[in-house]
């Protein structure tokens, strides 16, 4: 995967949430331990939402995010859910059409790396999940920060690496084993489960992201750890 060169990595990336679309959302639960949802809304309420806010979700897959700020945003606020596979964004509609928010969230096909916006359109523009897909994670927060408003903010929720020893044995033990031989039993294709790994190892640390966020041009960066540093929310101002 670290030697694929962009182009092939994202297209073997939409092919494989393409592949697992029906049931991500039941594989995220199960394998999170139901822990995804707490995770997206722990970020969502640092994201400082208020009525009537414009938002961007990007690599919004099945929607579950878009909703989460749908519900902060509440009835006059506009929220983008912006994905480049066609089957995650199918089940994003259904799932969307099954809240309150239908009339509030927009869905498009589109890439991370190249937003189809102007600068300056969001109060707030979010990534759930999407940093250890994207093919280029500088270039996509850059992106994030062009098109978000002055004094905006920019949020990613995300696996992370614990760093207690234990915990990080444990950790890569789930992952690395556990996870690949559930996903064997119960599925068809395997290969999402194989990728998991794969995609976390190359995840850069916290300082990396922190980093970036500073590098595209945000500022009051701040972190937090979630569930023993399984997940992390990364937020900057612009
Ligand atoms: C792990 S899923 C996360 C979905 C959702 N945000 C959540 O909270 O569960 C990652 C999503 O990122 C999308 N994705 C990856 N790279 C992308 C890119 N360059 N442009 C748009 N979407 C991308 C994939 O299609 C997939 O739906």
């Amino acid at each position: 995967m670290e030697q694929m060169d962009k182009h092939r990595r994202e297209d073997f990336v939409q092919e494989l949430f393409g592949s697992i679309a029906k049931r991500y959302d039941l594989l995220n639960a199960v394998f999170t331990l139901n822990q995804d949802s707490y995770w997206r809304n722990f970020a969502v309420n640092k994201a400082n939402i208020k009525t009537g806010q414009s938002i961007l979700d990007i690599c919004c897959g099945t929607g579950k995010l878009s909703i989460a700020l749908a519900e902060k945003a509440g009835l006059q606020g506009q929220i983008v859910g912006l994905d480049f596979s066609e089957n995650m964004l199918r089940q994003a509609e259904d799932n969307i059409k099954k809240t309150p928010y239908s009339q509030r969230i927009t869905l498009m096909q589109g890439n991370a790396l190249h937003l189809p916006f102007p600068d300056h359109s969001f109060d707030c523009t979010t990534i759930g999940f999407g940093l250890r897909n994207v093919a280029d994670i500088p270039k996509t927060l850059s992106e994030m920060y062009r098109v978000t408003k002055s004094g905006g903010t920019v949020l990613s929720v995300e696996l992370s690496k614990p760093s207690a020893p234990i915990l990080k044995q444990l950790y890569f033990l789930y992952f690395e084993h556990l996870l690949p031989l559930i996903g064997n039993l119960g599925f068809h294709k395997n290969q999402p489960y194989y990728n998991l790994p794969a995609s976390l190892r190359t995840l850069p640390e916290h300082s990396v992201i922190q980093n970036i966020f500073l590098q595209v041009g945000l500022k009051q960066i701040t972190s937090y750890q979630l569930t023993g540093g399984i997940a992390a929310v990364h937020l900057g101002i612009k």
